[in-house]
């Protein structure tokens, strides 16, 4: 049987408690100290991944234990050697082929740098995570009835791995777009590249608030460890896709914006009946924070890759070509992997609660609230 590790790390404080029950209690202070000696290990077995023709594989989760302020903060070098040993355990367990997870595949060159001392090759799971993403944020769009074709849809983090590819996988969509990220230079450049390419308007801005405040959609993949998107921010029913890990999306929106729709849009239904089992308790579950059977689209990616024999460094860097995204989509459905159903929030979004998000959009729109120019008639 074919065989992946995927390199994870905790994303927060609450994280670690996920990560090591014993953690619970211990003051921040200590646990920042604690992560930082200690070394990476096989933290989860992945079993029972099975496609619908009954290839299956398996795998191993080896943790990189840090923090994503420390992965940006430590000497480059020091993170280089733990996700690179991180992945020499996994290789040593048996796998073919590693994924990057969260912040370990941002960091420095976004992988390239880490496949090159790597024993196995590696992907940073990025193309299914921008499939996953997009789709995510048109399907949100239909569910709030936004019309997508005359809406406006704010990118934030256009300049990065995942951005750059939404940029121009939501441009044929939608009437404008707009780019932000916080280094101008690199901001102009990118849409000095590729504006002429696009077929809708575009423009590009470092003030987040006011890309967002002028948008019907929005989708941010950024590597902020602070909110970026604010609830004040939003305009009636709009619809807010999340990729970023850990969150940029301001909690405060699930209470005082019952009007906006937020989805996280990187989460895939994995096929079979995949089984995460902590590797130091065996029996016992690892919490992944998601409902059962569901993974992230880059834990994803990397399963297809190990199901499909293609032992390849299949996404690396920033820049990744649409190609890509389309091949990883149909071997994604090849082997039985679906966009999960929508979530935010630690929490479904069902039906109802859909239901209930375009009413509070049509109350506040009929008490005067800032027009949605993209929603659909039945809604305005
Ligand atoms: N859901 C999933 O399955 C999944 C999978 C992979 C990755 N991710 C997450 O996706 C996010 C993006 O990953 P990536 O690989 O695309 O990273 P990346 O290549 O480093 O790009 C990050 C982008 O965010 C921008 N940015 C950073 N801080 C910002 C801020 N405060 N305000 C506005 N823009 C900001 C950066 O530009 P400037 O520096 O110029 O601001 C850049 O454009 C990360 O949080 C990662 O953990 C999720």
């Amino acid at each position: 049987m074919n065989s992946f590790c995927f390199v994870i790390h905790p994303l927060s404080f609450e994280d670690i408690a996920r990560y090591e029950p014993g953690a619970k209690g211990k003051g921040e202070a200590i646990l920042r100290k604690i992560m930082e000696w200690m070394p990476s290990y096989a933290a989860v077995h992945v079993s029972g991944v099975r496609t619908p023709d009954g290839r299956e594989t398996q795998g191993w989760f080896v943790a990189a234990p840090l923090l994503p302020q420390q992965l940006v903060e430590f000497p480059r070098e020091e993170v280089y050697r733990r996700v690179v040993r991180a992945i020499e355990i996994g290789a040593e367990l048996g796998a073919q082929v590693a994924g990057l997870g969260a912040f370990t595949a941002v960091v420095g060159d976004a992988g390239i740098t880490i496949n090159e001392r790597s024993p196995i090759p590696v992907t940073t799971g990025n193309s299914l995570t921008i499939a996953a993403g997009v789709q995510s944020l048109f399907r949100g769009a239909r569910e709030m009835g936004v019309d997508a074709a005359s809406s406006t849809a704010t990118v934030i983090g256009a300049t990065g791995s995942i951005g750059s590819a939404c940029v121009r996988l939501i441009a044929p969509e939608v009437a404008r777009v707009i780019l932000v990220a916080r280094n101008t230079t690199r901001l102009r450049k990118f849409h000095e590249q590729i504006a002429g390419d696009l077929p809708c308007e575009s423009e590009y801005a470092t003030d987040a608030p006011s890309a967002v405040r002028r948008s019907q959609l929005v989708l941010t993949a950024t590597t902020s460890t602070q909110d970026v998107i604010e609830p004040e921010d939003l305009q009636t029913g709009a619809v807010v896709c999340e990729l970023s890990l850990p969150h940029d999306v301001s909690r405060r929106i699930a209470l005082e914006r019952p009007d906006v729709l937020v989805i996280e849009g990187g989460n895939m239904v994995v096929p079979g009946r995949p089984r995460f089992e902590r590797v130091r308790e065996p029996g016992s579950e690892f919490d992944l924070n998601l409902p059962p059977r569901t993974a992230l689209a880059c834990m994803s990616e990397t399963m297809i890759l190990a199901l499909e024999g293609r032992f390849e460094p299949f996404t690396l860097g920033r820049g990744i070509e649409l190609g890509k995204i389309v091949e990883i989509a149909a071997m994604a459905e090849r082997c039985g992997f679906t966009l999960a159903d929508m979530r935010a929030f630690d929490a479904a979004v069902t039906p109802e609660k859909i239901a209930a998000t375009r009413a509070a959009a049509r109350r506040r729109r009929s008490n005067g609230s800032p027009a949605l120019s993209g929603a659909s008639r039945s809604d305005a």
